[in-house]
């Protein structure tokens, strides 16, 4: 069966300058579509807070056109200007090969897949209306790779080998990292964006700023994020811009699952990514 995803690699028309955010769901997609948003478009906002930054009024969803959402009719994409912020969920092996051949610049994020998992379920219970998505069935099929974007490991093992073959090309980011260390990590995206912060920027702040707006905290405030949100499936589902801020934490897993699931997610990611180098 073809699907939408799959006419993305003949029908999407890579530029050599496009910078293409890559996220395996529930690994912060929203976070970085804000960071990276908010890097490349800074000297266009007097001042990075200024209270007309679209971040203020929009959520980061919406800022960063998505490729594959709208299956083969990419023709939105032709009318940006370059060069183009985009982003998908799609695996490498999804893209046309020019993605890679033209030197796009990827940045890929991905997160502990424990957690990954916990997101995930929890984002689905929320869009699924009153239905109560089961946790053991859900994580028997996460185990088996189900997924539209294939098994996760699949998904980061592909960019990581991408990543060490093309450094200057493709960036590999962990969830946890920005948690750990936001500046650094804004820093090393302007830089690999091509946009690194100046001295001055430096001096008066940008960057700090840049981390403050697009914190948890920032944008789960904001009116858009807590009260607004976008019709999915012709309408038959509405996603509330809140279930995209659910904790914004590391760990949470061990909430949720018990240890012997724990266990298990751990021993297939160790199977899977043994030999490549990565590590969670
Ligand atoms: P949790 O459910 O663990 O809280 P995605 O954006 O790919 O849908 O992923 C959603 C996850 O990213 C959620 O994780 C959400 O809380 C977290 N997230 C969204 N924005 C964030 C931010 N600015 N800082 C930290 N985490 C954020």
């Amino acid at each position: 069966m073809v699907t939408k995803f799959m006419l993305v690699k003949e029908n999407f028309k890579p530029r050599h300058d496009d910078v293409i955010l890559v996220t395996n769901p529930k690994s912060s997609t929203t976070w970085l579509k804000a960071l990276a948003f908010a890097i490349v478009n800074r000297s266009s906002f007097e001042s990075i807070d200024a209270s007309h930054h679209p971040l203020l009024t929009q959520n980061p969803q919406h800022l960063v056109p998505f490729v594959g959402a709208q299956g083969g009719n990419l023709d939105y994409l032709e009318t940006l200007p370059s060069p183009r912020l985009l982003t998908t969920h799609l695996p490498l092996s999804l893209l046309p090969s020019t993605v890679t051949t033209m030197g796009c610049r990827i940045i890929y994020l991905c997160r502990e897949p424990k957690d990954a998992f916990i997101s995930r379920w929890h984002f689905d219970n929320k869009i699924a209306q009153g239905a109560k998505i089961n946790i053991d069935t859900t994580f028997t099929m996460f185990l088996e790779g189900c997924s539209p974007f294939g098994p996760f490991w699949d998904h980061y093992l592909q960019y990581w080998k991408e990543s060490l073959q093309r450094p200057r090309d493709v960036l590999f980011l962990r969830y946890e990292e920005i948690v750990f260390d936001p500046l650094k990590v804004v820093r090393d995206l302007a830089g690999f964006i091509g946009v690194p912060f100046t001295e001055e920027e430096v001096k008066s702040g940008v960057d700090q700023e840049v981390v403050r707006l697009c914190s948890f905290k920032a944008l789960s405030d904001l009116d858009i994020n807590r009260n607004g949100g976008v019709e999915r499936a012709e309408g038959k589902i509405f996603i509330a811009y809140s279930v995209l801020f659910r904790q914004g934490k590391t760990g949470d897993w061990v909430n949720h699952m018990s240890k012997d699931m724990g266990e298990k997610l751990d021993q297939l990611v160790e199977d899977k990514f043994k030999g490549s180098g990565l590590k969670l």
